[in-house]
């Protein structure tokens, strides 16, 4: 996982270029991995001075592949170019976006080690992967190899362009409704709610996006999700005057909202393996449940994370019987921060979900092995209580006319005294992190990340400590007391 990882800790002093500036150079194509699914090298098609040169041979494929996109008179000129058409948009995305990387990480070393150990065939083929690694999973039928080599590109998320691809570049476009632009297809993401919920499909997952316990287990990532630090460190491939990025909340918003996001779709996710496994029960297949993803990592690889604790002779305090893994520490966590840290009262929202969710995770820690299909039904019925308040406070987050995160820890404190053990994890430590950067990183498209050359402040210093050590790919030796400490050092 790359983030909190070392490089991370690099990347986060380096000033993220506005758009229009130069990035990295895009990779030779000597670079393409030596499986057989590379496409054409991207540039190619960026040159080209005829505006359907470079456009995906097969007409119905049209929509679906960038090229489509990415010719030089289109989205694929020199940065800086034409801001009112995004004319750098697919320059930057094949330049600088981890996506446009997404298919190709498919041949990767751990990725040809993962399928060994999954006993599946190569990544590059497998649907399991191509549902978040390509485009494939905006299309019914299975996609040309150069199609999917896009990585995740733009139809992922701007929507199948087979019945926009004209008209948007026609005059009129401008003028449309965004309720006839969604008829055809055309996804907006010009809010945080409507962005959350398109990149939580792949970072958080879906019925179709299921990144479960097998995958990690062969060395797949764990996911987080949250959208503010994903946008902080993501190249921008459109110009942020008059956008999302231009109000003064665009932090703070992204943050709550997105995390009101995150809890509806982990939500979403439990209660589809729920209902999936309950049927299997029923029927007597073989049910996937209980599905270790759902549980807190360190509860069953618990010297990972307390070693250093045990080693210092403290017991634990122990909220859940030894033994019972709890639900998903990140997401808990996730709510009881949202609750705390909003300075406007959600109407009652914000307590609902972070009580809702207590109880799912009460609840699943009762019946975490649960094998019989009444008891999995019961986890299902119960996480769509939660997804059905996620949602409501997503909306109603994005629709308040300001928003303001006070992530002071006064305000945590009496949360975290309600389950310290949970409150003392890696988790919680993070999603605090997260927290106080979007209060205090919070701002117009600067988008909150240091300049080159900015000394690094206490809240880099706590980012820091959460970093995994090298090599590893989880937070082997987190210190709770030594964040606590520098916790306090945050003004
Ligand atoms: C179709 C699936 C998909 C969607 C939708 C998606 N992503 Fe991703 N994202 C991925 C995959 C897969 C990777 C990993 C790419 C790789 O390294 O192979 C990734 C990686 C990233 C990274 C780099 C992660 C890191 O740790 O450095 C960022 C940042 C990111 N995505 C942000 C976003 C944002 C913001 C959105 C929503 C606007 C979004 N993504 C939507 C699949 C998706
Ligand atoms: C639910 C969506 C999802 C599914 C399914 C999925 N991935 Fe990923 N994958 C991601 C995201 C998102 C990231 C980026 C995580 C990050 O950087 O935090 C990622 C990262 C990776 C990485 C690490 C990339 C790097 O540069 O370090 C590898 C390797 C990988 N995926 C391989 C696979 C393989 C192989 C499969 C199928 C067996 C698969 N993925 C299935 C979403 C998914
Ligand atoms: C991971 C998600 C993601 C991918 C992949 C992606 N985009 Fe975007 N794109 C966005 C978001 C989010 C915005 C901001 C939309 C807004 O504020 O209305 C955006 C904005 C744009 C804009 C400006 C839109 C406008 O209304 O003026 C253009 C043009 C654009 N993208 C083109 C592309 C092209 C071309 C590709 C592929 C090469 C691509 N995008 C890939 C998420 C994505
Ligand atoms: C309920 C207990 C349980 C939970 C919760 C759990 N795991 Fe596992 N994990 C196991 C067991 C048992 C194995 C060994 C069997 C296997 O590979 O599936 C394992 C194997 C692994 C491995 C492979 C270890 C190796 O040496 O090859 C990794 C990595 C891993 N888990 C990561 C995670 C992550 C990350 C999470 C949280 C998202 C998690 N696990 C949650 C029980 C659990």
């Amino acid at each position: 996982m790359r983030w909190f990882s070392a490089r991370f800790a690099a990347a986060l002093l380096i000033t993220i270029a506005p758009c229009g500036a130069t990035g990295r150079a895009a990779p030779p194509v000597a670079d393409c991995p030596t499986g057989p699914g590379c496409g054409p090298p991207r540039e190619a098609v960026a040159t080209d001075a005829d505006p359907y040169a470079g456009m995906a041979s097969d007409p119905a494929l049209r929509g679906l592949a960038t090229a489509s996109c990415a010719s030089a008179t289109c989205h694929g000129g020199p940065r800086g170019g034409n801001h009112a058409v995004q004319s750098f948009a697919a320059t930057t995305w094949v330049n600088a976006d981890p996506h446009a990387k997404a298919y190709e990480t498919l041949f990767t070393a751990r990725s040809v080690r993962m399928a060994r150990l999954l006993r599946i065939g190569p990544p590059h083929t497998e649907r399991q992967c191509l549902v978040c690694h390509s485009v494939q999973d905006v299309s019914p039928h299975p996609l040309p190899r150069d199609v999917l080599a896009d990585g995740v590109g733009c139809a992922s998320c701007h929507g199948d362009a087979t019945e926009w691809l004209e008209a948007h570049s026609l005059a009129d476009w401008k003028g449309r409704s965004p309720a006839d632009k969604a008829a055809v297809g055309f996804a907006d993401l010009s809010g945080a709610l409507e962005r959350a919920r398109v990149c939580a499909r792949c970072h958080v997952g879906d019925a179709d996006h299921d990144m479960h316990h097998d995958h990690v287990a062969a060395g797949h990532p764990r996911l987080y999700f949250e959208l503010a630090q994903l946008q902080r460190r993501w190249p921008r491939h459109w110009n942020p005057h008059g956008r999302a990025e231009s109000s003064p909340d665009f932090n703070a918003r992204s943050w709550a909202v997105g995390q009101a996001v995150a809890l509806e779709a982990a939500g979403t996710l439990l209660e589809a393996r729920t209902a999936r496994a309950a049927k299997a029960v029923r029927s007597g297949a073989p049910a996937r449940w209980p599905e270790y993803t759902e549980f807190d990592c360190q509860a069953c690889h618990r010297t990972l994370a307390t070693a250093p604790v045990l080693a210092a002779g403290n017991p634990l305090p122990r909220q859940l019987p030894p033994g019972t893994p709890g639900w998903q520490p990140w997401f808990v966590t996730a709510a009881g921060v949202l609750d705390a840290g909003l300075d406007e009262p959600l109407a009652g929202t914000g307590a609902d979900l972070a009580a809702r969710v207590a109880a799912l995770r009460r609840l699943l820690a009762d019946e975490w092995a649960a094998a019989d299909a009444a008891r999995i039904e019961r986890i299902a019925a119960e996480a769509r209580g939660v997804v059905r308040v996620a949602s409501r406070t997503a909306v109603t987050l994005a629709a308040a006319p300001d928003i303001r995160v006070a992530a002071a820890a006064h305000r945590l404190a009496p949360r975290a005294a309600t389950d310290p053990r949970l409150w003392r994890g890696w988790d919680a430590a993070a999603q605090t992190t997260l927290a106080l950067e979007a209060d205090r990183r919070g701002g117009p498209a600067a988008l909150g990340v240091h300049h080159a050359g900015d000394p690094p402040g206490p809240l880099d210093m706590l980012r820091e400590s959460l970093l995994h050590p090298a090599g590893f790919d989880a937070p082997v030796g987190f210190d709770a007391e030594r964040f606590q400490r520098q916790r306090a050092d945050v003004p």
